[in-house]
């Protein structure tokens, strides 16, 4: 008996040690993407087909064909990402899938490859919300960190002030009440000629302009002090441009540029840091395509800096959307018990 008791308890104690495998996908949008993650940490493989040259003569996202490109491409990356990671569906514990927010087309092409992989292959089936990968990726960047700790998504859907409670559990604080911050950024750069994605195109040029030329609106939303709203900035500087040509008078595409992403940053570091002082945390970090801007990263690094609190960002790379952050997300949620069924459906517009 005390010999059974023994082996049952190493046999508990090796799988808790046993090393969790999980293939992820994401398609929510305009990236084919597939990862292998090792105990939600560790990323042994992150593939990613980016469509934006495909998209980039639309001037944005054509969402049928983003669909259509991942149905080209899944198989491939997804072949990729075990081959990278020297793993086959022999290895994996579980298979984690965007199912929403996103484009209802493009989520469905990811959805139904995990779910036909886990019903071919006998694999758990774990659907994940795109912003809780997101927030996730800080966890493979930071092996140490752990919640409670505030995060800032600003992507191009999104802007979401988060209290990260516990792996998984989120309180939403405050949220764009119009355009995301990225939309912004977007728009903005359509708008002064520079194209598709404007995001990194607009950081690029900022670098070469004053961002106290234009004094563009810092908004204030009413009830919420940690809401956002950016259209009315996104208005200001189309009457900018505006005044400019009905005057006949040059603009400077450097000086918008600067001067509009100041006046975004300087909103999402007051809300942030207003948020990580009233919860009273001493950690923050920082998600999602925007999270990628070079003056973004160093403003909260000084803001932080200044105030002793810790700062979190993941690289460029694990900020956009990638595989990888869907893997450490769905690693949390496949501990905790959590499995989809084969009902599993894309949902464009899910809550977090
Ligand atoms: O997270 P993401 O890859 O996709 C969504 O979930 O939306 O974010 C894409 C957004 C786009 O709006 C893009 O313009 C913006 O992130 N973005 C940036 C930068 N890189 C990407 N915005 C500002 N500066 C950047 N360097
Ligand atoms: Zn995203």
């Amino acid at each position: 008996m005390a010999v059974c008791a023994a082996d049952c308890e190493k046999r508990l104690e090796q799988q808790k040690e046993k090393d969790v495998l999980v293939l992820a996908v994401e398609t929510s949008c305009d990236e084919t993407a597939a990862s292998v993650v090792k105990n939600g940490r560790e990323v042994l493989s992150n593939v990613i087909f980016t469509q934006i040259a495909l998209h980039t003569q639309y001037g944005g996202v054509v969402p049928e064909i983003a669909s259509r490109k991942h149905i080209e491409k899944i198989n491939q990356v997804i072949e990729e990402a075990l081959v990278q990671a020297q793993a086959t569906l022999k290895d994996i514990d579980a298979i984690a899938v965007t199912y929403g927010p996103g484009l209802v087309g493009a989520l469905l092409v990811g959805v139904s490859e995990a779910k036909a992989i886990s019903f071919a292959a006998g694999i758990p089936l774990v659907g994940v919300h795109h912003i809780s990968g997101h927030i996730s990726a800080n966890y493979i960047e930071y092996k140490e960190l752990e919640p409670p700790f505030i995060c800032l998504v600003a992507s191009g859907g999104h802007s979401h002030l988060v209290a990260v409670k516990d792996y998984g559990v989120y309180e939403i604080i405050g949220m764009t009440r119009d355009d995301a911050a990225g939309e912004a950024f977007d728009k903005v750069a359509r708008a002064i000629g520079l194209g598709y994605p404007g995001g990194p195109k607009i950081d690029r040029l900022s670098r070469e302009g004053n961002p106290d030329a234009i004094p563009f609106p810092r908004a204030k939303v009413g009830e919420n002090e940690y809401d956002f709203s950016f259209s009315g900035l996104k208005s200001a500087v189309l009457n900018y441009l505006n005044a400019c040509r009905m005057k006949g008078e040059a603009y400077s595409q450097a000086d918008v540029a600067a001067s509009f992403q100041k006046a975004v940053i300087d909103v999402l570091v007051e809300h942030s840091l207003h948020a990580v002082r009233a919860f009273g945390y001493d950690k923050f970090a920082i998600a999602g395509g925007v999270a990628s801007n070079s003056s973004l990263r160093t403003a909260f690094e000084q803001e932080c800096g200044k105030r002793g609190i810790r700062f979190y960002r993941p690289s460029p790379g694990l900020c956009t959307d990638n595989a990888a952050m869907i893997g450490a997300a769905g690693y949390y949620e496949f501990r905790k018990g959590v499995r989809s069924g084969y009902d599993l459906n894309a949902v464009p517009n899910l809550k977090l």
